[in-house]
């Protein structure tokens, strides 16, 4: 059975949020989400403004890479975020990873975890990632920021197939995006309004609860350096302490592998 396309009225009536999705743009095809987002944000549109996509023609992933995406069977959003000035901006991907697993652990009924930077996890393959792009101008920062959660794809292209994964798969039955879409967004509005209260301590707590990267042997990879190690856990801004041959280091981007348990 072929997957019901997304429909805005749909969308828009299962908010259950204040402000977050209430303006809302849905594209059957996109270049990505994230571009048509900054667009809106540059010519001013609101905070909270979702734009979603059913297909993308160019995704955009964390280090440049390209995020692949199967047609109408995912959820592909952005959000526009204009924190005030005062907000702990390092704290947006941990609360976007931390929201987007409570939804999807609230659809699915299994414990996602989190490896560090932002990726969602489920049976130790990625289910879903996070891309936030931030810029400021005239002293306001404006943050877009990118889910892309594998819901009802059943299979990846070769070089994704070991690592990848979907609710999909993990849970053996077809997901209500509709559903899912509800429950992601009214999470992370809730950690994004206790962010800006100052509590974003208690959801950095529970993000590393959720954490499988913490006192295991990694190897890291930015750009063309790749550093093994042990990871240790995070410094005060969100880096991951790593324990290298020659002493502790905090990284703040890279890919990680978890090389074995320790
Ligand atoms: C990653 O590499 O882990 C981050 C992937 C983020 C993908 C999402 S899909 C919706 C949004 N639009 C984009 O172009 N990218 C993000």
């Amino acid at each position: 059975m072929s997957e019901p396309s997304l429909r805005k009225e749909a969308l828009l009536a299962s908010l259950t949020t204040r402000s977050l999705g209430r303006k809302l743009f849905l594209f059957e095809e996109l270049d990505s989400t994230n571009a048509c987002a900054r667009t809106l944000a540059d010519s001013g549109i609101e905070e909270g403004t979702v734009v979603i996509a059913e297909y993308q023609t160019s995704g955009r992933g964390r280090q440049g890479r390209i995020w692949m995406s199967e047609r109408g069977k995912n959820l592909l959003l952005s959000i526009v975020f204009r924190p005030p000035p005062e907000a702990p901006m390092w704290q947006l991907p941990f609360l976007l990873s931390e929201g987007a697993a409570r939804g999807v652990e609230h659809v699915i009924g299994t414990r996602v975890h989190t490896k560090w930077p932002n990726d969602l996890v489920l049976n130790g393959r990625k289910c879903a990632g996070i891309l936030v792009e931030q810029s400021a101008s005239e002293g306001a920062a404006t943050a877009i920021a990118g889910i892309g959660i594998n819901v009802n794809q059943s299979a990846f292209p070769e070089e994704l197939a070991i690592t990848a994964t979907s609710l999909k798969i993990a849970s053996g039955r077809s997901v209500d995006r509709l559903q899912l879409f509800q429950t992601v967004l009214a999470s992370i509005e809730s950690l994004y309004e206790a962010m800006i209260r100052g509590s974003g301590e208690i959801l950095m707590k529970e993000w590393k609860q959720r954490c499988v990267t913490f006192g295991r042997k990694i190897t890291i990879e930015h750009g063309n350096e790749r550093l093994e190690g042990v990871a240790l856990g995070l410094n005060e801004e969100g880096g991951l302490i790593v324990d290298l041959p020659g002493g502790p280091r905090t990284v703040y981007a890279g890919d990680v592998t978890i090389t074995e348990t320790r």
